[in-house]
């Protein structure tokens, strides 16, 4: 007799196939991401069991590009890549507590009142609590339908008969399938209730919205397969003592990734910030050393933000290096060219670096700004308060042009800033009426901004 298939131990961070439980993955060395799976089917066919042949097609016989149902949130529509695409399926991640269902009721309440069909599925509160909200947001008069289950099966059958143009399902982790035989929030569980969500959009015409929680280490919690169905992953992210929400584009079939939409968290929901330098540099008086202002470029906009560093000498043997809001890898690679370099020592002094807002910069670009922090907190002297920054440091310390100069520029010339330091040989168009000072190298900065340095 043939013996049923044993159950394998799959990591949820990085989905290898482990064969009895263990603490720790080989493959990825996550500590306790091995969970336990029921096998899928019964066995595998037999080998001689044919399949049917699928239907074939070619390029030219596409539709035309999807039409798209803008929601009228122009931050939410624009990290959408201009509107929804029916009948796509969209993860949104974050951490607990982040905004998501707020968030996504507010953005269920837009689509509603643009004649959408649309369904708010909530596994994780009671209708009265959601309701509450709503009053609280003001979204009552919203044609939203409401619901409230975990049960996946009923849920795609109220689907099934309703036919909503878009479905919030939150969370995934809270759905459940009868046919897997493990809890909620395993790995099983949200990868099968993530493929039933994924497959039923695209077979019934329905975009579907999946909540997700996010990790510790920032990864959506269950395999990371459910960002491989979906077609659109977005994150939702923010420090929790600032009020500013960022909703960032990290996958995207229908449009381009990178870009961000900025919400500020009210006592009345989420407020869109369409003009997020201006809210990034608020709270900027008089010229403060250990402060640059960086010009970047978030998706396909221009962005400033304020890079801030502290730097004081250390009672500690390994002196601390403190980030927030950039890698901090990053930071060590420019504390060792400004070192090797410039021969300008870090060593004895603890280093606090920060973006200012809670925002996250990723850039390469904002090497020069962060180099321009450090040295002026260093140095004690302030960066005139009218410059910004951006450029890439190389390891020989060379600065290296970075894209979309001209943006930068332009960004900054509409936010009252006259000059700009950035590397040599890049693009600047006109200029954007700025006083340009392009430098070749690191040191050429140093000696031009801080004497010699
Ligand atoms: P929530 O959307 O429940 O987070 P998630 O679904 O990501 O877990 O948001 C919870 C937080 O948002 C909570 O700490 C309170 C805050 N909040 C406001 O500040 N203003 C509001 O109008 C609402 C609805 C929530
Ligand atoms: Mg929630």
């Amino acid at each position: 007799m043939a013996k049923p298939p044993a159950h394998t131990f799959t990591c949820s961070a990085c989905g290898a196939v482990h064969k009895k439980w263990v603490g720790r993955c080989d493959a990825c060395g996550g500590w306790n991401t091995i969970a336990e799976e029921a096998p899928l089917s019964a066995g595998p066919k037999a080998l001689g069991a044919k399949g049917r042949a699928i239907p074939l097609t070619d390029l030219a016989t596409q539709e035309a590009a999807p039409p798209r149902a803008p929601s009228g949130m122009e931050e939410l529509d624009r990290v959408l890549g201009g509107g929804l695409v029916p009948a796509s399926a969209i993860l949104v991640g974050g951490d607990p507590g982040i905004g998501k269902s707020t968030l996504l009721l507010q953005a269920a309440a837009s689509f509603a009142r643009t004649g959408l069909k649309c369904m708010y599925i909530s596994g994780e509160e009671a209708a009265a609590q959601v309701q509450m909200r709503a009053a609280r947001l003001g979204l009552t008069d919203a044609p939203v339908i409401l619901g409230t289950e975990t049960n996946l099966r009923d849920i795609l059958t109220t689907l099934d008969a309703e036919r909503p143009a878009l479905a919030v399902i939150d969370s995934i982790q809270t759905m459940w399938l009868d046919t897997v035989d493990s809890a909620p929030g395993s790995v099983s569980q949200v990868r099968a209730a993530a493929h039933e969500l994924v497959t039923f959009a695209k077979r019934r015409g329905v975009a579907v919205v999946l909540v997700g929680h996010v990790t510790k280490e920032g990864q959506i919690a269950g395999p990371r397969v459910v960002e491989h169905m979906v077609d659109t992953v977005l994150y939702f992210e923010g420090e929790r003592g600032h009020q500013f929400r960022i909703l960032r584009a990290v996958k995207n079939r229908f449009g381009p990734a990178d870009e961000i939409g900025v919400f500020e968290m009210t006592g009345m929901g989420l407020a869109q910030v369409t003009n997020p330098s201006a809210l990034f540099l608020s709270d900027r008086d008089a010229p403060a050393p250990g402060s640059a202002v960086f010009a970047g470029i978030e998706g396909t906009r221009p962005v400033l933000t304020e890079i801030q560093a502290l730097v004081a000498p250390s009672t500690l043997g390994t002196p601390r290096r403190t980030v927030v809001g950039i890698d901090s890898g990053r930071l060590s690679t420019i504390l060792a060219v400004l070192e090797a370099r410039c021969a300008i020592p870090f060593a004895g002094l603890d280093v606090f670096l920060n973006v200012a807002g809670g925002m996250r910069v990723s850039e390469p670009a904002a090497d020069l700004a962060v180099a321009a922090a450090l040295l002026s907190a260093r140095e004690d002297v302030a960066i005139p308060p009218d410059m910004v920054l951006f450029g890439e440091i190389s390891l020989s310390g060379a600065l290296r042009p970075v894209t979309q100069t001209e943006n930068r520029l332009k960004e900054a010339s509409k936010l009252g800033f006259s000059q700009a330091a950035l590397p040599a040989r890049s693009k600047t168009g006109g200029g954007e009426g700025m006083r340009v000072r392009e430098m070749a190298d690191l040191t050429a900065f140093v000696g031009e901004m801080f004497g010699a340095g």
